[in-house]
């Protein structure tokens, strides 16, 4: 979702904004723009600085194109820009960031949403000539109403009568030393180099330039000079901030020559499912042990209910961890997606053991349902891949999933690291309970051998780009599985329709005789995920009824599986495993299944239409 990116310091800021505003294209959007200060220099003297703005609809591509044109914004050394992903208003130039006040010397990005615009906008009246329909410019013309002088101080009484949520940097034609930058409920990131600072929704813009970085936290207000930063809160008080070390690296942001970043992202999967599960277990204990769990063996034992929030692919992996926590560990545990459970008064109390689990950690209706969850007395942890984000920070403990940046909209590798982290929590429970050494030990052979396998599907790669070619015509597609595998159809389900465009559902096997069988005709093709489990038998019944209906199906099958070939000419097959570790496996075939079925159709893989990676709002 919107994307802000701000530099004060030595260089020229334009092309580390653009290259910063490219970095945040993932979080989608649909227009972007660019404000400069530059101080210009005349005969030794220092002229009154000049403030100049650049917007466009559609690409940075089309930005860029336009600055070049007009020949402008090249030498200032402080600047803002934003990606913005259209909630108020339409798509138009008029309605991009950065928005301005009435004296044009005030700029102002702003991610999130004021909710009683209407309100400050009535109150500002005519005086006010709003240029655009945004929620957004009305906070440039709150602040110029508090400016006396003093850019912070007029921010910090502006945001006193703003209701909603926002992260924001507002720079001023007469303060050419400073940016300055608050959050309420929208992320901001500032990253510390030498003599410069850099702005940014995430710390992916700031990777070429620094790893130490301040997370802003809400009711901050940071003023970014070259040199310094003091941070206040709304009250004005002082607060402290710790700059702390990320552990990602520049190249794990890049494409390193696969055409885009979600076929990355499903090859990354090796090696990151490995960082995922590294130094925490101990194989021959046949043992978990999540050093973030923060809990005691009373308080683990003393837990009756697991629940798990998420949305989207982390529901889909949540949803793995319920069965792994019931199978292992016998506790009931129930999945809810973010925005059902903060407003259907939930069950949790203090005995209920509540994980969040999200790749950005900045899901707006996943952290209303932790906050809510940590409200009613729950103990609250978070499963998150991005260091340092709104839910890794406001939950009581948790564990990163180290999956690496995730670009790609469409989640893939953090989707594995959280079924594997689900996997080992619901062991370390489970192993004060009911799993024995050799039960533990078992399940753990079977993560640590993940990685191989994965790569033996990757390998094969070619014959699923095949199946892919033969079906890119389809209009519509039905995903199926049983027991553990049902998770693994709405995955596949979700990847195919977010990139492919093509409609698609996932239903559990069981479940297609009560209403979906009447779809099926020689046109609706069917995946059927038949891993040798407990419920294979079932699903070969399933696949039996649909070949009755002349539906081709494309099974994903065990290394082996006779049957599966002689039913149908669309076989992935995959290696065994076990049940529980299934969906580490057998999901892979389905991300490769939808990424090829939307490369072929020419879809934008990375960006896919209306979505955005981390939606901030509700
Ligand atoms: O950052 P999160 O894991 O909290 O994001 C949750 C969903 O928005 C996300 O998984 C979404 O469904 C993806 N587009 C799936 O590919």
């Amino acid at each position: 979702m919107c994307g802000i990116v701000g530099y004060i310091g030595k260089q020229p800021a334009l092309p580390i904004l653009l290259q910063g505003l490219r970095r945040l294209e993932y979080r989608g959007y649909d227009s972007a723009g660019v404000a400069i200060l530059e101080s210009r220099k005349q005969n030794l003297e220092y002229s009154s600085p000049v403030l100049e703005r650049v917007r466009s609809v559609g690409r940075i591509d089309a930005l860029d194109e336009r600055v070049r044109q007009g020949g402008k914004l090249t030498g200032g050394t402080l600047g803002i820009a934003h990606t913005r992903w259209a909630t108020h208003g339409w798509i138009t130039e008029e309605n991009a960031h950065p928005h301005t006040d009435c004296t044009g010397d005030l700029m102002l990005v702003h991610n999130g949403i004021i909710e009683n615009y209407r309100e400050i906008r009535a109150r500002l009246g005519e005086r006010h000539a709003l240029q655009s329909k945004t929620d957004s410019e009305i906070l440039a013309h709150l602040i110029e109403t508090h400016y006396k002088g003093d850019l912070r101080a007029a921010v910090s009484s502006a945001l006193q009568h703003a209701c909603g949520t926002y992260g924001l940097a507002v720079m001023h034609r007469a303060h050419p030393d400073e940016i300055v930058a608050a959050r309420l409920g929208s992320p901001l990131v500032i990253g510390v180099g030498d003599g410069e600072h850099f702005i940014a929704s995430d710390a992916t813009p700031m990777l070429p330039y620094t790893k130490r970085v301040i997370f802003l936290n809400d009711g901050e207000i940071a003023t970014v000079f070259r040199d310094r930063l003091p941070v206040v809160n709304l009250k004005s008080a002082i607060v402290d901030k710790h700059i702390e070390e990320l552990d990602w690296n520049d190249e794990q942001a890049q494409k390193q020559g696969y055409p885009h970043f979600m076929l990355k992202e499903i090859f990354d999967q090796p090696t990151v499912l490995k960082d995922a599960i590294r130094g925490r277990f101990n194989m021959e204990e046949g043992a978990a042990h999540l050093g973030g769990l923060n809990m005691s063996e009373d308080e683990m034992r003393a837990v009756k209910r697991v629940s798990l929030i998420a949305c989207g692919t982390a529901s889909y992996a949540a949803m793995v961890g319920k069965y792994a926590f019931e199978r292992l560990a016998g506790i009931p545990a129930e999945i809810d997606v973010g925005s059902e459970f903060r407003y259907r008064d939930p069950i949790v109390d203090q005995h209920t053991l509540v994980f969040a689990v999200s790749q950005s950690g900045e899901t707006a209706d996943t952290l209303a349902a932790l906050r809510e969850a940590k409200r009613k007395g729950a103990y609250v942890r978070g499963i998150v891949n991005v260091i340092g984000s709104t839910i890794a920070r406001e939950s009581d403990g948790g564990t990163y999933i180290h999956a690496g940046p995730e670009i790609a909209v469409a989640s893939t590798k953090a989707y594995t690291n959280m079924v594997a982290v689900l996997l080992l929590y619901a062991l370390q429970f489970g192993r004060l309970r009911r799993v024995t050494v050799a039960t533990g030990q078992r399940l753990l052979q079977a993560i640590t051998k993940a990685p191989g396998q994965i790569e033996t599907i990757l390998s094969r790669g070619g014959d699923i780009e095949r199946i892919a070619q033969k079906y890119k015509g389809i209009e519509h597609a039905l995903y199926l599985g049983r027991g553990i595998n049902f998770p693994v159809a709405l995955e596949g389900s979700l990847k195919l329709k977010e990139i492919s465009y093509i409609h698609s559902e996932a239903y559990p096997g069981g479940e297609m005789k009560h209403g979906p069988i009447a779809l099926l005709s020689k046109n609706f093709p069917v995946v059927a995920i038949a891993t040798q489990d407990q419920m294979y038998s079932k699903m070969c019944s399933n696949i039996e009824e649909i070949r009755s209906r002349r539906a081709p199906v494309i099974i994903v099958a065990t290394e082996g599986d006779v049957w599966a070939r002689e039913l149908s000419e669309d076989v992935i097959y995959v290696p065994p495993t076990m049940e529980l570790t299934a969906p580490l496996i057998n999901t892979i075939p389905l991300q490769l299944l939808a990424y090829y079925m939307a490369a072929l159709l020419g879809r934008d893989v990375d960006r896919p239409r209306n979505l955005a990676k981390s939606v901030t709002v509700e």
